[in-house]
């Protein structure tokens, strides 16, 4: 449930003024909280990397209104992005396509593409609509650390930003999705997964195979960092040394060895939408709250859904790592 899918509109005037005014905004987005400012104030883009800690080569992706909005971001605009977009927007994918002259190299980090997404929030749709403006945004967390699905873990990540007037946040409850959007380049006749999310790959692929394309849907290289600059090995983890362990729970026994010596338990439900949606909640949660020293998540081995993307978050996420997600 979300309680607050809707911005009272001087809320959204007010943010709108501070995103004019160079400062940066907590949205909410249906995958997880972004931290916005404006395309044409590149005073407001340099304060986002600042405030996050983000190296400048990571790129931020650019939240839109439209597909027509984003095909003024575009240089070119594939067949296959046209399809996507068609397909799942708004939604949590990103099109990665070559990028236009309006888009500048703070938001691109000097690559020659921009990541375009248009997400299913009815504040980040409002927000974006009552701007007209592009929104540049990363997810709401400081650089490596977990990403934020309630406006209160925005809160925790940058006191003194907001304290300072420097962020505005705009509540909107709960992220449904939960786990950051899928990131794909686009190119004419194939696409390249770069980061697995809120839409699996063999949703994407079903979505060519409906109208009868023939589209390669691949997943890029582990080894390919440039693929997706900010998707480094170690990202989305909690303070504390985070044990992942993939499989049975009755069989941890086996592994009694490898396990700290106090330690306090992660569990996510079986379903992959509800796992998704708690993920970042409960790591965050049992980070803050236990004495232990150390956390450890099981799960056991099923791959489809949004397993993909959550296993993906739990790999990054891990200090240590007991068995291996099982690939169908
Ligand atoms: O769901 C989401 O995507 C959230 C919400 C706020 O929209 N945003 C998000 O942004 O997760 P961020 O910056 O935390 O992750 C975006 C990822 C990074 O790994 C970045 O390196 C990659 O997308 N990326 C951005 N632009 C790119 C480009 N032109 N080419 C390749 N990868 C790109
Ligand atoms: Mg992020």
């Amino acid at each position: 449930m979300n309680p607050s899918p809707h911005a009272p509109s001087d809320q959204i005037h007010k943010a709108c003024q501070a995103l004019a005014n160079n400062r940066v905004v907590a949205m909410p987005t249906e995958t997880v909280y972004g931290l916005a400012a404006r395309i044409d104030r590149p005073v407001a883009l340099e304060k986002i990397f600042q405030i996050k800690g983000r190296p400048s080569f990571d790129p931020l992706i650019v939240h839109v209104a439209s597909r027509a909005q984003a095909k003024l971001l575009a240089k070119s605009w594939p067949k296959t992005a046209e399809h996507l977009a068609k397909k799942f927007w708004p939604g949590p994918l990103t099109l990665v396509v070559p990028k236009g002259p309006l888009v500048s190299d703070i938001i691109s980090s000097g690559l020659d593409t921009v990541g375009l997404r248009m997400p299913n929030h009815p504040i980040a749709i409002q927000l974006l609509e009552s701007c007209q403006q592009p929104l540049a945004a990363p997810s709401a967390n400081r650089f490596g650390r977990t990403s934020p699905t309630l406006a209160s873990h925005v809160e925790s990540e940058f006191p003194e930003a907001i304290e300072s007037g420097e962020v505005l946040v705009l509540d909107g409850g709960l992220c449904q999705i939960g786990v950051e959007s899928t990131v794909v380049l686009c190119e004419e006749g194939s696409v390249t997964v770069l980061r697995p999310g809120g839409i699996p790959k063999t949703e994407i692929e079903s979505a060519f195979l409906a109208d009868d394309l023939h589209v390669e849907v691949r997943l890029a290289e582990q080894n390919k960092k440039a693929a997706s600059p900010g998707h480094t090995d170690h990202h989305y983890m909690p303070s504390k040394p985070l044990t992942v362990y993939w499989g049975s729970r009755d069989a941890i026994d086996f592994h009694r060895n490898r396990l700290p010596s106090h330690y306090q338990e992660v569990s996510l439900p079986n379903d992959s939408r509800l796992a998704a949606r708690e993920l970042y909640a409960s790591l965050r949660s049992a980070d803050q709250n236990s004495q232990k020293s150390e956390l450890i998540i099981y799960r056991d081995s099923q791959n489809h859904d949004l397993w993909e993307a959550i296993d993906d978050r739990l790999q990054r996420a891990a200090t240590y790592r007991i068995g291996t997600p099982t690939r169908n």
